[in-house]
Formats: structure tokens, C-alpha cells, sequence
């Protein structure tokens, strides 16, 4: 009998009516119809070059080989050349952001040291940093006061001696908060002044209406989190970057885990997804952003429900339905049965899941549209008298 680490992650809870969370992925995904608004990914792109670039690379048979194990060099340097990192930086393939945090998380941090994150925020987060550390501090941030993201001040109030890592989510999953460029130095002073690490996971950089790289302000104290998932809308592929100064990913490179590399497939559809990225990305994020519209109507005509944060930063929002009496879940497994896959606040959140919902909406136009006539019609219908 193996026993449980003292950091395993809970079973993830499955909807009703299903046996395991598999299950329910399996479901949802194998079903064409299904609305995706779940998962924070981007169904905007036509794929052509993306996906011809793949297809070029199976024709050739050339995944029969290992590719590079720290990434094309191609591919490193266009990481690179898209953050606008120049001399002294360096970019390391892995398969995801999942993976680089792993990879960050293992590096930096010791058995006797503190990590600070966010609550709401990417849980996977608090679980990889409780493997490597003695204490994560998840620091509640789901109010107005603070402008609904951890502060720099909140970050001072929180840090104590054994503090080596601070993670910002930037935009924030869930809610799509971001960071103005005084905030960014803010944090990176705090860096600098107390020996710590930033994370900077910038997996929905692109959807922001401003971004600034804490890797600009604090190069040494800072480790960015690249994805090729949402702006690329490459999340089946699994492939991302870490970004650092040389000796920071140097020494990443001594924890790995893909020893032999990433992907060879996804690395070519990554490659042409960066050399395109000009003539795409702007109606990708203006048909994101102008979407956020339709759902904020929606959820003006539902007494009691609002947006914490408006307009959102990133592909998805949070829409609070606390004081209106539905349970987040019920309103999941409702919108479920109409096809449309939304997450319940359970998902992002320990403390704050029984207030909203998580949406996201790369999606078509058309399909937010039938979202929003649905969450006004369910809401109604589920609403207690
Ligand atoms: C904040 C954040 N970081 C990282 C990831 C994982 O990205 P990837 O698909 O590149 O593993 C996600 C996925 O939703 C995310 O929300």
C-alpha cells in the first residue's frame, strides 16, 4: 500500500450523475455541441497556418526522432523575441504552463521556506508549491478593497523571514484582474529588497488591455510562466515556455522532467502560431473583449448577480450569484443540460466557490449569445422564493 503524500491533491468531485471528473471531461469534449466556456480556452482561430504547419511536420515523419531537449532554438528565440526579452534572458520549451510551474516551483523552493499566492486563483498553484515548501499563504483577495488581486501591500502583510516565492497570476484566473505598471515595480521591489522569487504566470497576457513584464523590473528575482493554450489556442497540444535570466533557467534545467523534450508536433504548430501571431491576434482579443458585453447585459437583468471584476483582463470572468440564492453548482449542472460548460467557483477558489460561477469567452459570438438568454432563464427558474 503507497500511502497518500502529505500534499496529494483531493479527488476533484465529478458533476452529478457522472463516476469520475475523466468521465465528465470525456463527456463534455466528445460532445460537438457542447458550448466551451469551461476552461479558459480560444476557439476564435481559423488554425490554418497553425494547423498546416503540423500537418507539414507528420507528412515529413520526423516525430519519429527526438527533438532538442530544451526546445527548438527557432522557437526559444521567437518566446523571446514576443516578450520583447532581449541579452541575458533564455526560454525553455516545456509541455505547458502546468509544467513550468512544476519546474519553478521545484527549483526555487525549499523545505523550510513560504510561497504566497492568491485565493481566488489557479489552485494547481498552491498544490505543486506544497510539495516543495513548508507553508503556502493563500491570501484572500475576493473583495473591492483590493481591487479584487493580491496588492504589493497585501503581498508586505503576508510575507514573513521564510517568504521565497510570490506568485502573481497576471491576468488572474478567475476573475481577470491585472497589474498596472506601478504595481508591477511595486512588486518588483519588494523582490529585489527581500531576496524573493516572482512567478509571473502570463498565460493570458494577450487578452489584457495593458501588460508589463515583472521580468523587466526584478530580471533576476523573476520567473515567467509562458502558454501556447489560450492566446494560440493550442491547449490540446500541451506546450509552453519558461522565461528567465540564463542562470535561472540553467538551473531549472538541472530538475526537469521531459528530459527528451517536448512535443515535436506541437512544437511546429507553436512555431508557425508566433511567426502569424501579427495577422491574428488582434480580432482574437477584440472578439474576446467585445463578447464580455453580452454577458455583462445578461447579468444586469439578474437582480442580485454581478461582475466583481468588468471588464475582465483575460478570456473569463466571475459572475457573483451569491446573493441571489443559487448555488453555483446547481447553476453548472443546469447550464449542462442546456450544453454549456461553465465552471462552478468551488474550482478556483477554497474559501470564496459558493459565490460564483467561471466563464470563459473566446468563443463564437452566436454561442455567448445563447449563453446569456440561458443564464437569465435559469437563474429565474432556479431562484429560491
Ligand atoms: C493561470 C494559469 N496558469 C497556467 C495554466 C495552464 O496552462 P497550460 O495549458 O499551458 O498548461 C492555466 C490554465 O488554465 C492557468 O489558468
Amino acid at each position: 500500500m503507497i500511502s497518500p503524500k502529505k500534499y496529494a491533491k483531493a479527488a476533484k468531485v465529478p458533476p452529478n450523475g457522472f463516476k469520475t471528473s475523466n468521465e465528465f471531461f470525456n463527456y463534455v469534449f466528445k460532445d460537438k455541441e457542447m458550448i466551451w466556456m469551461g476552461q479558459n480556452t480560444n476557439h476564435l482561430h481559423d488554425h490554418s497556418e497553425i494547423a498546416e504547419a503540423m500537418i507539414d511536420c507528420i507528412n515529413e515523419g520526423s516525430y519519429c526522432k527526438y527533438p532538442p531537449p530544451e526546445g527548438f532554438p527557432e522557437l526559444k528565440e521567437l518566446v523571446l523575441k514576443d516578450l520583447g526579452l532581449g541579452d541575458g534572458f533564455e526560454a525553455l520549451i516545456t509541455a505547458g504552463g502546468t509544467e513550468s510551474l512544476y519546474l519553478c516551483m521545484n527549483d526555487i523552493l525549499n523545505p523550510e521556506d513560504n510561497a504566497i499566492t492568491c485565493d481566488p486563483g489557479y489552485l494547481i498553484i498552491d498544490n505543486f508549491a506544497s510539495r516543495f515548501a513548508c507553508s503556502v499563504t493563500s491570501v484572500p483577495i475576493y473583495s473591492s478593497e483590493c481591487g479584487y488581486k493580491l496588492t504589493p501591500d497585501l503581498v508586505l502583510e503576508n510575507m514573513d523571514s521564510n517568504t521565497r516565492l510570490i506568485s502573481l497570476i497576471d491576468p488572474l484566473n478567475p476573475l481577470g484582474s491585472s497589474y498596472t505598471l506601478d504595481e508591477i515595480k511595486a512588486f518588483a521591489d519588494i523582490a529585489v529588497d527581500h531576496d524573493v522569487y516572482l512567478l509571473h504566470d502570463i498565460t493570458y497576457r494577450d487578452f489584457a488591455q495593458e501588460h508589463h513584464l515583472a521580468a523587466d523590473y526584478a530580471p533576476d528575482h523573476t520567473v515567467t510562466v509562458y502558454s501556447f493554450s489560450k492566446i494560440c489556442g493550442m491547449a490540446g497540444l500541451r506546450i509552453g515556455a519558461i522565461v528567465a535570466t540564463a542562470d535561472i533557467v540553467e538551473s531549472v534545467k538541472s530538475i526537469v522532467i521531459n528530459d527528451l523534450g517536448t512535443n515535436v508536433v506541437s512544437q511546429a504548430g507553436a512555431i508557425a502560431a508566433l511567426k502569424s501571431k501579427d495577422r491574428w491576434v488582434d480580432r482574437i482579443r477584440d472578439v474576446t473583449f467585445k463578447n464580455q458585453r453580452i454577458i455583462r447585459d445578461a447579468v444586469e437583468e439578474v437582480e442580485g448577480a454581478f461582475l466583481p471584476v468588468y471588464p475582465s483582463n483575460g478570456n473569463m470572468m466571475a459572475i457573483d450569484i451569491h446573493e441571489t440564492g443559487v448555488n453555483p453548482v446547481d447553476l453548472t449542472d443546469y447550464l449542462l443540460k442546456r450544453k454549456i460548460f461553465v465552471r462552478q467557483g468551488a474550482y478556483t477558489s477554497k474559501i470564496f466557490g459558493d459565490r460564483y460561477i467561471r466563464l470563459s469567452f473566446s468563443i463564437p459570438t452566436e454561442q455567448v449569445e445563447i449563453f446569456a438568454e440561458n443564464f437569465v432563464d435559469v437563474m429565474e427558474f432556479l431562484r429560491p422564493s
